[in-house]
């Protein structure tokens, strides 16, 4: 039976966060999985969520199972929460919901849905993108294409990824992040979402956009920015979004599947699908997160309350982003890591080399992902001038 199975290489993220937790060096820092952390260190439970399951516990009937698409007010609440309030497609009643496990079940579902309903359609990943990206896709039997995100500088090359999508069989999808991209932290501005739509709309591509940072980058409304212009102006679209980060939920897997289609009718056939693939992976999804969001996102004090977290989240994670670049004057590193300031979300590109990056985990106890990927939101504001002069003495020498 199991005597020739190979072993293969642990999760180059959820690894490290078992490294971490091994290495006895008190001045560790955990820079490697896209988690929120506080000036004590801590990755909290929301106030918003605490006070929900609170409720919850006192409220909730019953532990049976929820349908296919999950908890249909938390769809419906998440759906605003996504495309707006005033969306034309949720009027029209051609988008809908479907509540996977987290951010990562919904885009699994995605591509389940692509490679059954869609065969023959490549999906085209930005180089770089969340590594699983690229191994869930192949998973679900997609074939798996790129277009570039950053130049051999280490900045956002928006030309070269509007002339790759130039070049994508038509029909094909092609996956975006929403915002604050994962691992690069380099956004799209107004203007080259604009023309990333203008391609997408001649080549009838078929978007699919990644929303796991929603509220992290320049803020609720601000992050669907670009989302709501392609949910006004295509008729078709899935989007991913994830509670993950913003309502602090990690481990309760909380997310869904959002189709936007061309009518209602549409929606129906899709969403029949989409129905019959989650029943075959999860059968139905997990309750607890998703009653969270509803119960949150249904009250407004626990809303308003929640929404001040989320910004205060953010603001946090933009001003470790300066404080982190400042730090890097006294070595003359201020310039060549200026991008630091300017990308958004948790996550910070930083050029530096696996190398590199393996000799900061030896001698530092600094753990970032081997493609230099650093999660920002794990900083410590006190300790930025010691984690500066730990990049300087590993570009150095
Ligand atoms: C990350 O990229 O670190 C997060 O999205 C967590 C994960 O599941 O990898």
């Amino acid at each position: 039976h199991f005597g020739q199975i190979p072993r293969v290489p642990g999760d180059p993220i959820l690894g490290l966060m078992d490294l971490y937790r091994a290495d006895t060096n008190p001045a560790k820092l955990d820079l490697g999985v896209g988690v929120y952390k506080d000036a004590q260190g801590l990755t909290p439970i929301p106030r918003a969520v605490k006070l929900a399951e609170q409720r919850l516990v006192d409220s909730e009937q019953t532990k049976s199972y929820i349908g296919g698409h999950g908890d249909a007010q938390f769809g419906a609440l998440l759906l605003r929460q996504v495309l707006g309030s005033r969306a034309i497609a949720l009027g029209e009643q051609r988008a809908g919901c479907t509540q996977a496990p987290g951010g990562t079940g919904a885009l699994r579902l995605a591509g389940e849905f692509i490679a059954k309903c869609l065969p023959g359609r490549s999906i085209w990943l930005s180089d770089p993108t969340w590594p699983i990206h690229e191994t869930l896709f192949a998973a679900a039997g997609l074939r798996v294409q790129h277009y570039p995100n950053v130049g051999a500088d280490n900045r956002l090359d928006a030309d070269g990824m509007l002339a790759a999508l130039q070049q994508v069989p038509a029909g094909d999808v092609v996956l975006l992040h929403a915002c604050c991209h994962n691992p690069t932290g380099f956004d799209l501005d107004h203007d080259d979402w604009l023309r990333v739509l203008e391609v997408v709309r001649a080549r009838e591509l078929l978007p699919l956009f990644d929303f796991a940072y929603q509220g992290f980058g320049d803020g609720l409304e601000e992050d669907a920015w670009a989302v709501r212009l392609f949910a006004e102006t295509l008729p078709e679209m899935l989007i991913t979004s994830s509670c993950s980060k913003n309502f602090g939920l990690y481990r309760e897997r909380t997310g869904a599947l959002i189709a936007v289609t061309s009518d209602a009718e549409r929606l129906l056939d899709v969403r029949s699908q989409l129905a019959s693939l989650a029943r075959n992976l999860w059968s139905t999804p997990p309750s607890h997160g998703a009653a969270v969001v509803a119960t949150i996102l249904a009250d407004e004090p626990l809303r308003q309350i929640w929404q001040d977290e989320v910004e205060r989240m953010r603001r946090r994670i933009a001003s470790l982003r300066g404080g982190l670049v400042e730090a890097l004057m006294p070595y003359g590193l201020a310039e060549r890591f200026a991008h630091i300031a300017q990308q958004r979300g948790m996550f910070s590109y930083t050029g530096l080399t696996a190398e590199q990056v393996r000799r900061l985990r030896a001698e530092d106890s600094v753990y970032l992902v081997e493609s230099g990927r650093a999660n920002v939101a794990g900083l410590d504001a006190e300790r930025l001038d010691a984690l500066a002069k730990a990049i300087a003495r590993v570009l150095s020498n």
